[in-house]
């Protein structure tokens, strides 16, 4: 396995590759890798002859008060797991060599990009779409591959890819959880003890809502109350939203019909915000 750091010697690497007529997978990462990263890693590799996973904290896709500086790292164990996944390349650039002191281009979606995170984090999805973007370029990848627990992230991509014709096909991986069924998250080290333990009410939200259509409610209303009901059991999360909407426009809805919607919310901790989410039909 190498590792990468310079991007001119990924895109080199990248064109030799394509030359040889190598197919390419990336897995775009900000490291503290888990088993759902992992899960990406095995999705690329049997669909690519060789994996970069590129690994970088992405400081345009952090609002000023957010985490970037408490972002967690163990990158000696990162490198550890891509070698056991056999990941071929790990690139991990730093923050200088990919963004110039003036850089001026910036990718910016305007529709998908505005409600859900894209609310209370009003610059993240620029971040993502520029780096992804700049990713795309230096490793040029036939494939990329990108996980539903970040659930309005890779529909963003999939819109960027169609609507600024990346030769890329992108792939998803369903969310990985840990046993109690709370998402993995690089994040979930954040959180205190007692704030891990009620990270669960994500998850039961969801269920709740879920099993509620299962038993033939739709209205947006009556489950918006199932899961707060559910949401009242965490004393140190707070709501920052529950969003029920169409899957492909991101439009809010305000009942659950044929067409498959996205439950998605977020919820703030002391030490970390958590999201997750749904697709629920009748
Ligand atoms: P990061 O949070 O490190 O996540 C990297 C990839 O892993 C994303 O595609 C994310 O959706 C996926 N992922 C994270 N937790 C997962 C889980 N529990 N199950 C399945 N997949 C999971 O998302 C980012 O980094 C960044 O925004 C990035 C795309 C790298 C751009 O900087």
């Amino acid at each position: 396995m190498d590792v990468i750091r310079d991007p001119q010697h990924m895109q080199a690497q990248a064109l030799a590759w394509r030359a040889e007529g190598v197919k390419v997978g990336l897995v775009p990462t900000m490291g503290f890798l888990h088993d759902g990263h992992l899960s990406l890693v095995r999705i690329a590799k049997e669909k690519s002859d060789v994996v970069v996973l590129s690994l970088f904290v992405n400081p345009t896709q952090f609002g000023p008060n957010e985490d970037l500086d408490r972002y967690p790292s163990n990158i000696q164990r990162d490198l550890e797991l891509c070698e056991q996944e056999g990941v071929s390349v790990v690139f991990m650039p730093d923050a200088d060599a990919v963004y110039a002191q003036d850089a001026s281009v910036f990718v910016q979606e305007e529709q998908l990009s505005q409600g859900l995170c894209g609310l209370s984090r009003p610059i993240h999805f620029r971040g993502v779409l520029t780096v992804v973007a700049k990713l795309f370029n230096l490793v040029l990848p036939a494939l990329s591959v990108f996980g539903e627990k970040d659930a309005q992230q890779i529909r963003l991509i999939r819109r960027m890819v169609r609507d600024l014709n990346f030769p890329v096909e992108i792939l998803s991986g369903p969310i990985v959880r840990e046993s109690d069924g709370v998402a993995m998250s690089s994040r979930n080290s954040n959180l205190d003890p007692e704030s891990r333990k009620q990270a669960i009410v994500l998850r039961k939200s969801l269920q709740a809502i879920e099993q509620a259509v299962k038993s033939g409610e739709s209205s947006v209303a009556a489950l918006r109350e199932v899961a707060e009901a559910c949401l009242s059991d965490s004393d140190l999360g707070t709501l920052d939203y529950l969003e029920f909407v169409d899957d492909e426009s991101l439009e809010p809805v305000t009942e659950v019909g044929d067409r498959a919607v996205l439950v998605a919310m977020a919820v703030q901790f002391p030490g970390a915000r958590l999201i997750d989410n749904i697709v629920v039909a009748k």
